[in-house]
């Protein structure tokens, strides 16, 4: 089969004469998939329970004779304007109690139970109608589930609400504790009496804030089982799939991941970023992570610009080769882009397509070809995987909690602070997975903790025995924090990994906007962001802040605990220091890069498998570099696009790709 080519497929927007043209072009593109009729719920149901399938019955049909698969939606991601007109109760409602009104996309509360009525009674026609059709190869359900209404406050909600709280505690006895409500005079009588967190005159209770994110979770998440629930029964062969978002806070990946039966991620690299192929390198190795290595779907990218950021520069020629190679390197099995032919009207007029309004004479159209044969030329790859010997943790849950309001700093951004720990590896080499505090750790000869300020005490259990079982882990500060109701853990902070990490933190000491201290001691330089008073309980201090209020306390420090070792950093290294850090850390564990000496700017991964064995070397850079490999290989895909012979060095130009193999 291959590594699967092509893109989200809109032939509603064109008349059916064009239509015979796309599949002509599809096939010159080697477009081997489309995702078709994310947005057609309101030309195939035009009137409620009146169908119209006949023109995308048509649709399938051109498309299974061109042998081109489809990766069929249920077309539920934009209700049409009889259902919100017909039942205005189905409209989401903001914190503030606003309305959010039809006019865009995705105005559905999630919890509406006449949305998904009519969601799920679509689903049974189409699944009904396409089970058995030669094209179908899989389901998309939904479209980006929670990226333009991510909570609903409606007083549906609240009512569903209710319910997952009951289940969740049972009494509200149970419920008050959790949430400590004996703050602010807050106890409930009765589950009646909860609402969601909306608007209030200050803070709302952060525990109720926490648990409505879960909430908010679990309710596009039963949106998309819904529907799931039709396909499996009337089309059990057939696999199922959403588009993810890349650090999205209101979708927990790995939660969903169990529900997917390949993770599929909508990633937009953007151009004028710089390094934003970091970024990329992250959530494409947290979709790798989330199923344990399966491959994953790059479902959507742009062919060049976007239309939807402030300034949206244009992919400069072979970075859309770069960084469609690059999510190939770590691990997925298509490469797909939104959308096929470029609109003429709408709001992504703007955005580029795989088929620009040039046509075919276009550089974009070139460069998507061209990508579609080498993709097809190399069809081993699929189903090779890769393997990783250092961990990095993600949790929702705490990423939830961390980013509540009332905080000794607000200035903790999740997102970034991943990044900021991920980058170094990224940057030596280092094959890296992404995976939930609750993954088997044992495999990993390191463990990087960016910031668990939410940790249970099973969790934090969990990271003790890795270490006093041989592990080498590295904690961030303002880790284990608080427990799944973020309520302080008792005795200390941070006190489920005191013992562990040898030291307690007797003050949070954050850092104000644009200051920095000094450190100094085995790695000197500078920190910002955040300080704390650490008081050293058998730890080392490998480094202490030179200056500032907390000057000759710990800054870094290091501890040895049963057979393994953790370090600890108290507060956030400037980059080189992070990286000396980690280099030392990753040495420390035995933890080798895939190409040893690579230049600046190169990535380098492997997969292997029954398809072969694969290296990739990626030029992120802007200057051309040379890459002496650690054995001869042969160029599978030389720099140039072709196919060379053995080779025991590669040149790769600025944005250029290698694919080796050895055999
Ligand atoms: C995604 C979405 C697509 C299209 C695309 C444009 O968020 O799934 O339908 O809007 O962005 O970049």
């Amino acid at each position: 089969m291959g590594i699967q080519f092509g893109g989200d497929y809109n032939p509603e927007q064109w008349p059916e004469e064009v239509w015979a043209e796309d599949l002509k072009l599809m096939k010159a593109a080697h477009v081997t998939m489309v995702t078709a009729g994310i947005f057609s719920w309101a030309r195939v149901e035009p009137r409620s329970g009146q169908w119209d399938f006949g023109w995308f019955d048509r649709v399938m049909d051109n498309l299974a004779g061109a042998g081109i698969a489809v990766c069929l939606a249920t077309m539920t991601a934009s209700p049409p304007p009889w259902l919100s007109h017909a039942h205005p109760e189905i409209l989401p409602e903001g914190p503030d109690g606003q309305r959010r009104w039809p006019g865009g996309r995705q105005h559905y509360c999630p919890s509406s139970p006449v949305y998904r009525a009519h969601a799920v009674r679509l689903v049974e026609q189409l699944a009904t109608r396409y089970a058995g059709h030669p094209a179908l190869a899989m389901w998309h359900i939904g479209n980006e589930y929670g990226c333009h209404t991510r909570q609903c406050y409606c007083a549906v909600s609240a009512e569903d609400f209710r319910r997952w709280l009951r289940e969740r505690y049972e009494s509200v006895t149970a419920l008050n504790a959790a949430w400590s409500t004996a703050f602010w005079s807050q106890g409930y009588g009765d589950f009646d009496e909860v609402l969601p967190p909306r608007t209030a005159p200050t803070f709302p209770n952060p525990a109720q804030q926490l648990d409505y994110l879960r909430f908010g979770d679990e309710a596009l998440r039963a949106c998309y089982l819904a529907e799931k629930e039709v396909l499996n029964r009337l089309t059990p062969e057939v696999p199922v799939t959403t588009n993810l978002m890349p650090q999205h806070k209101p979708v927990d990946a790995f939660a969903w991941s169990a529900h997917m039966d390949a993770m599929a991620l909508d990633f937009y690299q953007d151009p004028y970023a710089g390094d934003d192929h970091i970024r990329a390198g992250y959530v494409f190795d947290l979709m790798r992570s989330a199923r344990s290595g399966q491959p994953w779907m790059l479902l959507e990218q742009a062919p060049s610009a976007v239309n939807w950021r402030p300034r949206n520069g244009p992919k400069p020629p072979g970075a859309m080769r770069l960084w469609s190679w690059q999510a190939v390197a770590q691990g997925a099995d298509a490469v797909l882009f939104f959308q096929w032919r470029q609109s003429l009207g709408g709001a992504e007029k703007f955005h580029s397509a795989m088929l620009p309004h040039g046509g075919t004479d276009t550089r974009i159209f070139r460069e998507v070809s061209e990508l579609g044969r080498e993709l097809a030329s190399l069809a081993g790859i699929e189903g090779t995987r890769s393997r990783a010997e250092v961990a990095l943790l993600a949790d929702w849950h705490s990423w939830w909690a961390l980013e509540l309001d009332s905080k000794p700093s607000t200035a903790l951004e999740h997102s970034r602070i991943a990044l900021e720990h991920y980058r170094p590896l990224f940057e030596a080499g280092v094959a890296c997975d992404v995976v939930p505090p609750q993954r088997e750790l044992n495999d990993y000869r390191l463990v990087v903790v960016p910031n668990l300020y939410l940790l249970t005490a099973r969790d934090a259990e969990r990271l003790t025995a890795y270490v006093r079982d041989g592990g080498r882990l590295v904690v961030s500060f303002f880790s284990g924090i608080v427990d799944e109701y973020d309520r302080v853990h008792p005795g200390g902070a941070p006190a489920p990994l005191r013992e562990l990490l040898g030291l307690r933190v007797e003050e949070f000491w954050p850092l104000d906007a644009g200051r920095t201290v000094a450190v100094e001691g085995a790695y000197a330089g500078r920190a910002d962001l955040w300080s704390e008073a650490v008081d050293l309980e058998g730890a080392e201090a490998l480094a202490r802040f030179a200056d500032g209020d907390l000057a000759g306390r710990p800054a870094l420090t290091r501890h040895t605990y049963g057979r393994g070792t953790v370090w600890y950093l108290g507060t956030r290294p400037e980059p080189v220091l992070m990286r000396a850090l980690l280099d030392d850390v990753r040495r420390a564990a035995g933890v080798a890069p895939v190409v040893p000496g690579l230049p600046a700017g190169v990535q380098a991964t492997v997969r292997e498998g029954a398809g072969g064995r694969y290296l990739f070397l990626l030029n992120h850079g802007t200057d051309t570099v040379e890459v002496g490999l650690p054995e001869p290989m042969r160029e599978a895909l030389a720099a140039d696009g072709a196919r060379g012979g053995t080779v025991d060095r590669v040149t790769l130009a600025a944005r250029g790709v290698a694919v080796l193999t050895d055999d």
